[in-house]
C-alpha cells in the first residue's frame, strides 16, 4: 500500500548526506514553547482527599503484584498539598509552559456531571492562579490514563457512553478553568490506553488477552471521543476563550533492521501506520489508513471471523473526526528496528504489523522498552510532516528513565536531552518542520506506570524517605533550563 512517507525514508537512508552532521548550531523561532510535563496519577496522590471517586488506576494499583513493589499512588509527589513547591521548580527551570493533567474522578467522583466536587475543582484553579502568576502557561491534559473507576464499572472506553460522558466532563472543564488556559490536550496517548491497558493488560484497566479485538473497539471510542471534546471546545469555547486543542499521540519511530532488505523496509512502514498512524490517520484523514484497513480484515478472515477486527466509521463519523487537529500533539522517546514476523507467531495485536528490536550500540536507560536514538527524532518529525501536511507540531512529552542507586548528577539525562532537541532544531531549521514547542518528561521523579517509582524521569529527584517529600534538582535541570533561556544551541 503506497504511503507517502515513503519519502522520508528516501531522504534519510543511510547514504544520505543528512546523516552527517552530528550537532547543529542554531535556535528556534521566537515565541517557541518550552515546557515540562507531568500527569495526575504519577504525582498528585491525596487519593481520597476532599471527595475524590476512586479511579482505575487506584484499583489496579491497589492489587497485589499489579505494579512494581506493589507502589501505588496514594501519596504519590502529593502534589495535591503543594502547588507551590511545584511551581517553585518551574520557575526554576524557567519554562514558559507547564502540562499537568486533571484528574477526572478527583472533579467527577463518580464520572458523571451529576454531583460535581468542588473541592477538587478548586486544587486546579488554585494550581493555574500559581502558574499565571509565575508567568506560566498551563497545558491541560483532559484524559492522563485516570478513569474514574464507576465508568469502568459499567464498561469503561469499550462502552460506547463513555463518548458523551468524556464529552460532559470535558464541558464542565471548560466552563470553570477555560477562562483561564489556552492550552489543552483531550487525551493522552490512545496508543496506549488501546494497547496496554485493554490488549497486554500491564495498564489499568489491565484486561489482557483478548488479542487483536477490544483495542481496537478501544480506540475507536477514544478517537470519537476525542473529536466530541475538539468539536465541543470549537463551537463553544473557543470564540470566547481563544484557545488551542488537540489530542496528543505517542509513537516510537521504526527503521528497517536491515535497510537493504525490501522486507524489513516494508515492515518498518507497517509499524509507524499501526502506531502513529492508528489515531494521527484518522485526525488528519478521517479514517483508520488503508494498510491498517486491509491488513487487519485480511488476517481476520484467514482466522475465520467474519468481519475484520477493526471497527469502520460512518461517511458522518469520518467528517465529524477528520480535521479535530489544533496542532499535533506528540510524544516520543526511541526508536526500533523492524522485521516481518509471521502472523500468529506473536499473540499480540501490534505485532499484526512487525516485530521490533533496539540496536545494541544505543544506550540504554532505566525503562526496557528506551534506548538511546536520537536520530529517529528527526524522521519522525519529518514523518509527520509529509504524512499528514505539514501541521504545527507540539512536541509533548521526551525524556529518559534512570534505575537504580541515586545519582543527582545525572550526565545521561542530560545528554538525553542534548541530543534530542538538537535533532528537533534539525527538523526545525534544515528540514523545515513546523514545531511550535518541546516539553520535557518529567517535571519530577514520579509513580512510572506499573514500573512504580523503580523508573524515574524527573529532572528534579524527590526524596520519599523525607516525610516532606522534598524536591531536589538534578544537575539536568541547570542543562535544561540552558537550553531555555539559549532558545536552543546558539552559535
Ligand atoms: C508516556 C506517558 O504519557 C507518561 O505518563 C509516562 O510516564 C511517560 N511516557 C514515560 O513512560
Amino acid at each position: 500500500v503506497p504511503s507517502k512517507s515513503k519519502i522520508v525514508w528516501e531522504k534519510f537512508s543511510h547514504q544520505s548526506k543528512f546523516q552527517q552532521k552530528l550537532y547543529h548550531y542554531g535556535t528556534f523561532p521566537q515565541g517557541f514553547s518550552w515546557g515540562v510535563s507531568s500527569s495526575a496519577y504519577q504525582i498528585e496522590g491525596g487519593w481520597r482527599a476532599d471527595g475524590k471517586g476512586l479511579s482505575i488506576w487506584d484499583k489496579f494499583a491497589h492489587t497485589p503484584l499489579r505494579v512494581f513493589n506493589n507502589d501505588n499512588g496514594d501519596i504519590a509527589c502529593d502534589s495535591y498539598h503543594k502547588v507551590e513547591e511545584d511551581v517553585a521548580m518551574l520557575k526554576q527551570l524557567k519554562v514558559t509552559h507547564y502540562r499537568f493533567s486533571i484528574s477526572w474522578p478527583r472533579v467527577l467522583p463518580d464520572g458523571t456531571t451529576k454531583h460535581i466536587n468542588e473541592a477538587g475543582l478548586k486544587y486546579y484553579h488554585r494550581l493555574v492562579d500559581a502558574l499565571l502568576a509565575a508567568n506560566i502557561q498551563p497545558h491541560i491534559t483532559l484524559y492522563h490514563w485516570d478513569l474514574p473507576q464507576a465508568l469502568q464499572d459499567i464498561g469503561g472506553w469499550e462502552n460506547e457512553t463513555i463518548i458523551i460522558k468524556f464529552r460532559d466532563y470535558t464541558d464542565l472543564i471548560f466552563d470553570r478553568l477555560g477562562p483561564k488556559v489556552k492550552y489543552w490536550i483531550t487525551i493522552n496517548e490512545p496508543y496506549n490506553i488501546a494497547n496496554v491497558g485493554h490488549g497486554y493488560g500491564a495498564a489499568a484497566p489491565g484486561i489482557s488477552f483478548r488479542p487483536g479485538t477490544l483495542p481496537y473497539i478501544v480506540g475507536h471510542h477514544l478517537l470519537k471521543a476525542h473529536a466530541e471534546a475538539w468539536h465541543l471546545y470549537n463551537d463553544k469555547y473557543r470564540a470566547t476563550q481563544k484557545g488551542i486543542i488537540s489530542i496528543t499521540i505517542n509513537s516510537d519511530w521504526s527503521e528497517p533492521r536491515n535497510p537493504y532488505k525490501q522486507e524489513d523496509i516494508d515492515a518498518a512502514r507497517r509499524v509507524v501506520q499501526f502506531y502513529i498512524g492508528w489515531f494521527a490517520h484518522p485526525v488528519f484523514n478521517g479514517d483508520y489508513s488503508n494498510m491498517m484497513k486491509t491488513i487487519i480484515r485480511e488476517r481476520s478472515l484467514a482466522a475465520g471471523l467474519p468481519k475484520s477486527r477493526l471497527p469502520e466509521f460512518t461517511p458522518e463519523e469520518i467528517k465529524r473526526i477528520k480535521g479535530t487537529y489544533d496542532y499535533f500533539g506528540f510524544n516520543h522517546y526511541t526508536t526500533v528496528l523492524a522485521f516481518p514476523v509471521e502472523y500468529g507467531k506473536l499473540q499480540h495485536y501490534d505485532a499484526d504489523s512487525a516485530g521490533t528490536i533496539a540496536d545494541r550500540t544505543w544506550l540504554d536507560s532505566g525503562s526496557s522498552w528506551l534506548k538511546v536514538s536520537p536520530f529517529g527524532f528527526r524522521r519522525i518529525l519529518n514523518f509527520i510532516k509529509e504524512e499528514y501536511g505539514n501541521p504545527p507540531i507540539i512536541i509533548t512529552e521526551n525524556g529518559i528513565s534512570e534505575r537504580g542507586p541515586i545519582d543527582l548528577n545525572d550526565i545521561h539525562r542530560s545528554h538525553y536531552y542534548e541530543k534530542y532537541i538538537n535533532q528537533v532544531l534539525k527538523a526545525y531549521l534544515l528540514d523545515n518542520v513546523d514545531i511550535r514547542g518541546y516539553t520535557a518528561w518529567s517535571l519530577m521523579d514520579n509513580l512510572e506506570w506499573a514500573t512504580g517509582f523503580s523508573e524515574r524521569f524527573g529532572l528534579f529527584y524527590v526524596n520519599h524517605s523525607d516525610p516532606n517529600l522534598s524536591r531536589v534538582a538534578r544537575s539536568s535541570v541547570g542543562h535544561y533550563s540552558a537550553i531555555i533561556q539559549c532558545n536552543g544551541f546558539p552559535d
